[in-house]
């Protein structure tokens, strides 16, 4: 079992299990709605904070690119669509979320360009220096070892690859965090609850949210670890960011 400190937020919180478990097995629990809820709960606004992230890697045009924390896949097939490269991987620890990632490439006809299989963040299965390019969205969050994930994302960049990132952030405008904290304490675990079944694992994404290094905190972790030219551009207001680096 991976370490688990008193300040690590988790999903289930009686739960034993390590927080790469319990994020595992809450995924794979959600897997079948979690595409609905993405566009539902965030009342399409991801696809527009998606584009943006990856419009980060337009003037780079990455030949090969890892999605670590890939899911169902949106992120892996909206990059292919935007960017044209030869090649996509993506990795995640739920198998069901990548199950339903899989089919979602067969049907979309992009087999031959995006691979998904089961990887961690935390220990890379591939070789230094592969990836002309990195992206992860919504998956930073979720890491138990959030340093052990981005060194060794680092690790598998090639020297001046780019690392994309695209993560909720906690919004600062006195007025608009209220509406967002009730938003997201009350509203959407109710309405989580109601089509899912499954209040914790929304009750977990508000602290998941709370709880993370945003803004200048996480590019001072992405400086710390030897990034470079590391940036955060806010968008709608601060719900979302998008960090970008160099190794
Ligand atoms: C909120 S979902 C994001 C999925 C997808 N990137 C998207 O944009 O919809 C977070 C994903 O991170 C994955 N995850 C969490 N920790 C991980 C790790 N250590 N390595 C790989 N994937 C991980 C979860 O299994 C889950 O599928």
């Amino acid at each position: 079992m991976s370490k688990q400190t008193s300040d690590t937020v988790v999903p289930f919180e009686s739960s034993s299990l390590s927080k790469k478990e319990q994020v595992a097995e809450m995924f794979d629990g959600i897997s079948g709605r979690y595409d609905y809820m993405n566009r539902l709960l965030s009342l399409r606004l991801d696809l527009i904070w998606r584009k943006k992230a990856l419009r980060q890697l337009a003037k780079e045009k990455p030949k090969i690119i890892l999605d670590v924390a890939t899911g169902t896949g949106d992120f892996a097939i909206m990059a292919y669509e935007l960017l044209k490269p030869d090649t996509i991987i993506g990795i995640d620890i739920s198998e069901k979320m990548l199950e339903i990632g899989k089919e979602k490439v067969l049907k979309s006809g992009l087999s031959s360009h995006i691979q998904l299989q089961s990887g961690d963040s935390e220990a890379i299965k591939f070789s230094d220096n592969t990836f002309d390019a990195v992206t992860v969205a919504f998956g930073v969050r979720n890491f138990e070892d959030l340093e052990m994930g981005l060194k060794e994302i680092k690790r598998v960049l090639k020297p001046g690859g780019k690392l994309v990132i695209l993560e909720f952030s906690k919004p600062k405008i006195s007025g608009i965090t209220q509406l967002y904290n009730w938003y997201m304490e009350k509203l959407v675990p109710n309405l989580a609850s109601f089509l899912t079944k499954n209040r914790s694992a929304y009750q977990y994404l508000n602290r998941s949210v709370q709880e993370f290094p945003d803004g200048k905190k996480f590019v001072s972790i992405l400086n710390n670890l030897g990034y470079e030219k590391t940036s955060c551009k806010r968008l709608s207001l601060g719900i979302c960011s998008i960090y970008s680096a160099i190794k």
